[in-house]
């Protein structure tokens, strides 16, 4: 569904991502970890067209999507729920998930029965519907944020550390939506520093070092791998790490 071939992308002189290869299959929940300024945030950024690409290309569906406008990434199918959340804080809850039917310029009638999924899958936001977005909880938001990206009918959704700062109660709801979500057929991929939580929701999932891929396989064997380990939990443990929450693994 996604291919990515040979992707490299400077801020300035220096490369933060170098040369990623990479794919995930329609169906799939792919998982990129890796430790702080990996690049992680800047590859979901070039994959949604908000960065450009130095060198090599983004294919979606088998479309060469390289350096098109964002706009267009979106209503291609390709959701992306950004790092720290984005939401309009001045807008209701339901305005914030109109806005993802905007950016993806959808018609009306093709998100039918979108917004009573969506208020499915958070019934807070239901309840919460017409008030100021700022007034939610960072919970409540994170959610509303999956909800926007939702509104503008994704077939691949992309996360950015959704679970960062959240209560483990929230973290919980979040992930068993991501299940929920991915048994109705949408694939995802997941940028998650808390492995616990990324390797036990996908199938397989990429190790991302200084811009660089530098492992990849099925989630369960990155799971026991030194380097994931010695990468992604020395760092983590205590600051991020969410003691409690047992996600039940994907089979
Ligand atoms: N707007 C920018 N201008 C210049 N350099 C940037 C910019 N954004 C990120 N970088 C640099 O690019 C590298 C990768 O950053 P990125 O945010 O993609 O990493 P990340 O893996 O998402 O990190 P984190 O875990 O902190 O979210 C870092 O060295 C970072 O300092
Ligand atoms: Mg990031």
């Amino acid at each position: 569904m996604l291919r990515i071939k040979k992707l490299t992308v400077h801020y300035g002189p220096l490369p933060a991502l170098n040369e990623i290869s990479l794919e995930v299959k329609r169906g799939e929940v792919v998982a990129l970890i890796g430790p702080n300024r990996a690049g992680k945030t800047t590859l979901l950024r070039t994959i949604s067209g908000i960065l450009e690409t130095t060198e090599g290309r983004v294919f979606f569906q088998e479309e060469d999507i390289t350096n098109l406008n964002p706009h267009k990434i979106v209503s291609r199918g390709i959701g992306h729920v950004p790092q720290g959340r984005h939401i309009f804080p001045t807008l209701s809850v339901l305005d914030n998930l109109m806005v993802g039917v905007y950016i993806a310029k959808r018609a009306k009638g093709e998100m039918e029965g979108d917004l009573e999924w969506i208020y499915q899958l958070f019934p807070i936001l239901k309840e919460r519907k017409d008030q100021r977005a700022g007034t939610l909880s960072g919970g409540e938001q994170q959610m509303l944020a999956i909800g926007r990206a939702l509104m503008g009918g994704p077939k691949l959704l992309m996360l950015d550390e959704p679970s960062m700062g959240l209560a483990p109660r929230f973290t919980k709801e979040i992930f068993a939506a991501f299940k929920e979500m991915n048994s109705r057929g949408l694939t995802l991929f997941i940028v998650e520093q808390e492995i616990h939580l990324s390797l036990a929701i996908s199938h397989r999932g990429y190790l991302l070092r200084h811009g660089r891929l530098i492992k990849r396989g099925p989630s369960s064997v990155l799971l026991e791998s030194q380097d994931v380990k010695a990468l992604c939990l020395g760092e983590y443990v205590g600051k991020y790490a969410k003691p409690g929450i047992h996600i039940e693994r994907l089979k």
